[in-house]
């Protein structure tokens, strides 16, 4: 027994040394953790536990049974806890072939991807790998085919979320993209189907790994990444916050936190964030983070199409989406990017039951060639359709404009609305004075006093929440003070929410 024990201890020793102290003090030296540092500093102090460390790879190719054969292979999976509530983890070990995966490191992945699958709870993937270990060949190949598939199997039943904290390159960003959320580490990773050797190669195309594929390319121009950190620890200390937001599965309701934020708190300054000038800009975050359970206020792809806000908050305990146009960034005009990047966040709302709050200031769609050519037709109407399909609660508040296609897609009561309310300040139209007067009164261009005159009508008329209100498509005109109290007495009446579309097996969203 004594004599096992032993054994045991020494091969655990082994185990964690990984691909040895020289390749460990590498990736220290290159400010990167190791895979067991960081599934450490990921959960709850002490919950981890590892499964398959013992296991290695079968390859003889290329003299690799002659070759020292690392006890994991290559990646670290188990379970523990974040703030008591049970998370699935897999951390690549770069100290070993480069975290690449073989059969049996996909083995390991899949068995965790199973095993969450069928208990429930959110599975969180640590990224530090150069895709398929070439020398397993097709075997990797198909490793990689189980992991994207289950990946899909796994889609909209527990929140996947990847951290990429390291190169990483194939299949190790395919698995990713498939997942709900990717983090990136700043100046450290990397994510690219092909590297910037190959790129040279087939396109002589000179680029660095950063302009290729770093957090500075991905969080703000691709929109890959849904946030950038600036080192690991700050990245894995930001996921724990983000899953405190998240339900464990799409069977279950967002965890409810204790709340030290008066519900019922009234917020004078609120009355005065429109300014007077319609064409003035504000900050709508100011009304988000107001109106918030203490501003706590995650952000999903802070840095990518700043003309509209996606993030999660917490509204008397319980995690709520927020989608808001920003009037300081193009006006908050939807164009093509901002369109996919709220309804992709609508969808994940709407799979795991998380209510969404909508904040409304825009102007209409982005006109002109560039986003013609680009497809703003479909993008568009992507926003509209994952807004008409999710069924979870839907609060809206419009503060300012609400113009034309722009209206009806934010979320309005035509397209399943639960609640929508507007500010003293909005003006619901179908386009703004200027622009409406050269159309329907083209006759009287030229004459200044005429056209101030029909402009001042129009004003009077349409540029209010009252024409909106009169047809029921407003529920009702609510002081901004008292936004949070109302929205917060919304969420609760709308928290038994049943609603069933009609059966089909899945939509066709525009892609
Ligand atoms: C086997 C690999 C490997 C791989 C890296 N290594 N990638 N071994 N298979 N795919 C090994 C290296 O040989 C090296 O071993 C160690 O890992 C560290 O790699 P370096 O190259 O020294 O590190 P670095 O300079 O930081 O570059 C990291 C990297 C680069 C950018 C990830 O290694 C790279 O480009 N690797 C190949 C990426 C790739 O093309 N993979 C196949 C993708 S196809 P030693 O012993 O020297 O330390 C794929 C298909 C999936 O994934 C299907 C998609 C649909």
């Amino acid at each position: 027994m004594k004599k096992i024990e032993d054994d045991l201890n020494n091969r655990r020793i082994l185990a964690k040394l990984g691909g040895g102290q020289k390749r460990i003090d590498a990736q220290h030296s290159r400010g990167k953790l190791t895979a067991r540092e960081r599934i450490e500093i990921l959960l709850d102090q002490g919950s981890f536990e590892e499964f398959d460390m013992f296991v290695t790879h079968r390859c003889s190719d290329f003299d690799m049974d002659l070759a020292d054969s690392p006890p994991g292979d290559g990646v670290v999976t188990g379970w523990g806890t974040i703030n008591g509530r049970v998370v699935f983890v897999f951390a690549k070990d770069f100290t070993v072939l480069g975290g690449s995966l073989s059969e049996t490191h996909a083995q390991k992945i899949i068995k965790l991807q199973d095993m969450a699958l069928k208990n429930r709870a959110p599975i969180v993937g640590i990224f530090d790998a150069g895709g398929a270990r070439i020398q397993e060949g097709v075997a990797a190949l198909a490793g990689y085919g189980e992991v994207f598939y289950r990946n899909v199997l796994s889609s909209g039943v527990i929140p996947q979320i990847s951290v990429i904290m390291g190169p990483c390159a194939g299949g190790d960003v395919y698995s990713p993209a498939m997942t709900d959320f990717i983090f990136m580490v700043r100046d450290t990773s990397y994510m690219f189907v092909t590297g910037p050797d190959v790129v040279k190669t087939v396109t002589n195309e000179t680029v660095s790994s950063e302009e290729l594929g770093g957090a500075s390319i991905h969080t703000v121009k691709s929109s890959v990444a849904d946030g950038g950190y600036t080192n690991d620890v700050e990245a894995l200390l930001q996921v724990r916050r983000f899953i405190d937001f998240l339900p464990s599965s799409n069977s279950d309701k967002p965890p409810e936190w204790p709340n030290f934020d008066d519900v019922n708190r009234v917020d004078l300054s609120l009355d005065s964030l429109v300014p007077d000038n319609p064409n003035q800009p504000y900050d709508m975050k100011e009304l988000i983070y107001k109106t918030i359970d203490e501003g706590d206020f995650f952000e999903i792809q802070e840095n990518h199409a700043k003309n509209i806000i996606t993030g999660f908050g917490r509204i008397e305990g319980r995690t709520t989406g927020i989608v808001a146009n920003q009037p300081m960034v193009l006006a908050g005009v939807l164009d093509i990017d901002a369109s996919k990047k709220a309804a992709r966040f609508v969808r994940f709302c709407d799979c795991f039951n998380i209510p969404i709050v909508t904040y409304v200031d825009v102007p209409g769609f982005l006109p002109g060639t560039a986003q013609e050519y680009g497809g703003l037709i479909k993008h568009g109407a992507k926003l509209l359709f994952a807004y008409a399909e999710a069924t979870i609660p839907k609060v809206t508040i419009i503060t300012r404009k609400g113009f034309g296609g722009s209206y009806v897609v934010m979320s309005s009561k035509h397209i399943g609305g639960d609640i929508n309310y507007a500010w003293p300040s909005a003006q619901i139209a179908v386009m703004g004075a200027s622009g409406a007067v050269e159309i329907i009164f083209k006759s009287d261009i030229g004459n200044a006093d005429k056209i101030s005159l029909r402009k001042k009508e129009y004003e009077d008329r349409f540029l209010s929440p009252f024409v909106a209100a009169e047809r029921g498509y407003i529920d009702e005109i609510i002081p901004p003070r008292d936004t949070r109290k109302r929205l917060a007495r919304a969420l609760a009446m709308l928290s038994n929410k049943q609603y069933q579309y009609p059966l089909k097996k899945h939509d066709n969203i525009p892609l």
